[in-house]
């Protein structure tokens, strides 16, 4: 298997009954730019059995992690779920994506927008010097149904702001928005609705989405990503590419696993 390396896990952490988060060794050799995914998974009756997963670690980081849903029934995650330090796990040796800082123009504010695990690249963005030194503002959007859902809340708020390497640039750059929709929360709502009723933006303090000042990243459901693009649309915001950069790049959340 020339195109998958063979790793093992050194630590997994349960969230939730539908969310758990895993670390693992890292080949000296596998490159990857923040934002972008890998496919990963587990020998089955002899097979490699793979899905997408994007990489929550950042790239300078010597462990990979990885953030996923517990399908109870889905062919890997069922498998994936049982994890123990130790084990196995098959991780490709090419990563891709489209969540990258090439793909968007120069711009004032980077929006990231994630719902559940759509999370999971932003970890590694927001991770990223270079996302800082491109921008004034970073703004980090996570929605979820409940409260335990913002998997790395504590890690979001209070370690990373301290982290050696980026805690400053992230303390003076950094603006983190959880937002809950099936129970009370401090912020509530729908990422669709809080653009659209401008709630998102009176409360970070930074005015409504301007094409011109404002790039977006976005990471959640087909349907979330069809919605936000909608909207983005309608304001006069147009899709990039790394070979035709724009305003905002979309990539689904990986749940049929
Ligand atoms: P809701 O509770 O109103 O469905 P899920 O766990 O199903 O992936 O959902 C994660 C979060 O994304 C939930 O807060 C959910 O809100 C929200 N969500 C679901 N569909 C959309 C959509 N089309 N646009 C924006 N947010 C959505």
């Amino acid at each position: 298997m020339s195109n998958l390396n063979q790793e093992t896990v050194t630590s997994v952490r349960h969230f939730t009954d539908r969310l758990f988060s895993f670390t693992t060794t890292r080949d000296p050799g596998f490159r990857f730019l923040n934002g972008q995914f890998v496919m990963i998974g587990l020998m089955v009756d002899g097979k490699p059995l793979l899905r997408a997963y994007s990489m929550a670690s950042a790239n300078y980081e010597e462990e990979l992690q990885f953030f996923s849903i517990k399908v109870q029934n889905g062919p890997l995650t069922s498998r994936l779920q049982h994890l123990k330090v130790g084990d196995k796990v098959l991780v490709g040796r090419k990563a891709t994506g489209t969540l990258v800082q090439d793909s968007l123009l120069p711009g004032k504010h980077l929006y990231l927008l994630a719902t559940g695990t759509g999370l999971a690249p932003f970890l590694s963005v927001v991770k990223d010097p270079d996302a800082y030194e491109r921008y004034d503002k970073v703004i980090l959007v996570h929605g979820c149904r409940t409260v335990a859902e913002l998997a790395y809340d504590d890690y979001l708020t209070n370690v990373l702001p301290n982290d050696e390497l980026i805690g400053e640039m992230v303390r003076e750059k950094l603006i983190y928005y959880p937002t809950v929709t099936r129970e009370p929360f401090r912020h509530q709502g729908r990422i669709t609705a809080l653009i659209e009723s401008g709630a998102l933006f009176a409360e970070i303090g930074l005015p409504p989405l301007d094409p011109q000042a404002d790039r977006l990243m976005l990471c959640g459901s087909p349907q979330m990503l069809k919605d936000v693009v909608e909207t983005l649309e309608a304001r006069g915001f147009s899709e990039g590419s790394q070979s035709s950069p724009g305003a905002y790049v979309i990539e689904k959340a990986f749940v049929e696993r």
